[in-house]
This record gives structure tokens, sequence and C-alpha cells, in this order.
């Protein structure tokens, strides 16, 4: 029987050694460039930039969310701020109509509704019932870039113009991936990580690093990429379970950096530290 049990990483060859270290290097540009994507085009599933909770939970769960201003409308002493039951009636319809989607014959209706442009709004801005003319009358004193009152609500949730309003006016209905596409991602992921984390955690026991340090690497990396990978498909059932994708694979991503910091420093700085490099096994 072939006895691995004195075989250290630090007592190859060089070239081993080089080619391991290139190894090491592609899992982590590989895995960079995967973190990469998740960023650039998870984090877009919202439609805001960089990658947020809602993100997440529109991929593997779905969303479905009121406008916001429609929320907050609801609450109490935003609510007072309008002058009359017929303001409030106004702004809900106007955001109820993004629910339908598009007008026939083109066109959002939130956003015809606030440039309000046509005969068919002339009664409306009579009436002072307008979107556009309700919002500046009751909410630009604070939620105008600058305004005074607020304490500076204005310069983060601007509502004076409608790429600002438009932020807050639309139902977020997301869907999350489909079952498809889920289970080709699951194939393909399913089958490569757990195959190079094998080979980078079974390497890692042919170090001179503690023996807890090498076995407890290796089964808490597996455990988390099992929570991760759980996660995915979990979340679809209950949002609860959201919270093992990126927590199962933050705990994978620090065992994988920590066993592949442990490696190069047993191929490059232990056999100098051992002093007089041992001569490598045939
Ligand atoms: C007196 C100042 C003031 C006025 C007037 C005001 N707001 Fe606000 N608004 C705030 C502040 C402060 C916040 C942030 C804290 C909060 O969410 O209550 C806010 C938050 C919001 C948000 C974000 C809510 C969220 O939970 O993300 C929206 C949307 C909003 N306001 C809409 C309006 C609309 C529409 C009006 C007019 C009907 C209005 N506000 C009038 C002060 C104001």
């Amino acid at each position: 029987m072939i006895d691995l049990s004195h075989l250290r990483l630090g007592q190859l060859g060089f070239g081993v050694r080089v080619g391991l270290t290139v190894f090491l290097a592609m899992i982590a540009a590989g895995y960079g460039a995967g973190a990469w994507y998740i960023v650039h085009h998870v984090g877009q599933k919202d439609g805001e930039p960089g990658l947020s909770w809602l993100d997440l939970e529109a991929t593997y769960h779905g969303v479905d969310k009121p406008a916001e201003m429609l929320t907050v409308l609801e609450r109490p002493e935003h609510r007072a701020y309008l002058t009359s039951e017929a303001e409030h009636e106004a702004l809900v319809k106007w955001l109820r109509g993004g629910d339908q989607g598009e007008r026939i014959g083109g066109g959002d209706a939130v956003e015809a509704d606030y440039v309000a442009d046509g005969p068919q709004y002339e009664a409306a801005e009579e009436a002072g019932l307008l979107p556009y003319d309700i919002l500046k009358a009751r909410c630009l004193s604070c939620h105008a870039p600058g305004a005074a009152q607020g304490g500076g609500v204005g310069n983060q949730i601007p509502l004076h113009d409608f790429p600002s309003v438009k932020r807050f006016a639309y139902r977020k209905k997301l869907e999350p991936l489909s079952p498809e596409i889920l289970a080709v991602s699951s194939h393909t992921h399913f089958l490569s990580i757990p195959t190079f984390a094998l080979l980078v955690f079974g390497l890692l026991l042919l170090t001179g690093w503690p023996r807890f340090l090498r076995h407890g690497l290796f089964a808490l990396a597996f455990l988390g990429l099992a929570a991760d990978f759980a996660g995915m498909w979990l979340s679809r059932v209950d949002r609860a379970y959201l919270a093992l994708i990126p927590g199962g694979g933050a705990v994978f991503g620090g065992c994988l950096g920590l066993a592949m910091l442990a490696m190069l420093l047993e191929m490059w700085i232990s056999p100098y530290l051992r002093g007089a490099r041992q001569e490598p096994p045939a």
C-alpha cells in the first residue's frame, strides 16, 4: 500500500508546485468571475444597480410588492400631508393604473398620467388633481433636491420629475428563475463546484497544518456548499430559506480562500522555514 501520510506539498518539485499554484490561481479567477457575474447580473434583477437582498429574493423566490408610494400613502403621517380625500384617491388611482400594464395603443399609464398631455386631463387639471400637481403642492417641500424640510430626504428620495418618481411609482413584480433555468444552473454548478472543491480540500490534507484545521475546513466547506445549493431550491417554497444562499456561499468561499492560502504557504514558505529542503519523493 502506498503511504501518503508523510507526503507534503512543500516537498514536491519546483515544477509541480508551479503547476499547482497556477491551478489554484485559475480556480480563484473562475470563482472571482462567478462573483462578478452575480453582482452584475443578479444585481440587476430589481432594476437598481448593486446587489441587494431584493435581488436575491427576486431571483430565487420572486417578488410582488405594491408601489412604494402607494404603501407610504397608507401610513398615517404621510397620508396627513394630503389635504383632501380626493387627492388621496387621485394618487391611488394613478398608481394603481400601473398594475394594468401597458395601455391600449401603447404607453404606460403611470407615466402618461404623470405627464398628463391631452384634453382628457383638463377636468383633473382644473380640480388640481393631476398627480404632478398634487406632488408639487404636497410633497416637494420635503422631496425636492435641496429641500429645506424633511431633514435632507429630498436628496435621497426626490420626487420632482418622472425619472425620480418612477423609482417609487411602480409595483415590483419579479418572477424567480424558471425551474428549467435553475435546473440547468444546478446541473453545471452541483457537478463542477464539489469536484474542484474535492481537489482543493484533498490537497489541503497534504500540508503540515494542524489536523483540526485541515479536516475542519474540509467539512465546513462542504456543509456551506450544501446549504447554499439547498437554499436555491428551498427559497422557491419559502423566503425564510433565502439566507442559506449568501450564508452557505460565504462559508464555502471563506473555507476555500483559507485552504488556498494554507496550500500556498505550505508550498512556497514552509520548505524554507523547515531549513534545508528534503529531497522530493521519487
Ligand atoms: C414634511 C416632509 C415630507 C413630506 C411633505 C412628504 N414626505 Fe415623503 N418622506 C419624508 C421623510 C422624512 C421620508 C423618509 C422616512 C420615512 O420613510 O418616513 C419620506 C419617505 C417617503 C417615501 C419613501 C418611503 C419608503 O419607505 O421607502 C416616499 C415614496 C414618499 N416619502 C412619498 C411622499 C409623497 C408622495 C408625499 C406627498 C404626498 C410625501 N412623501 C410628502 C418626508 C416627507
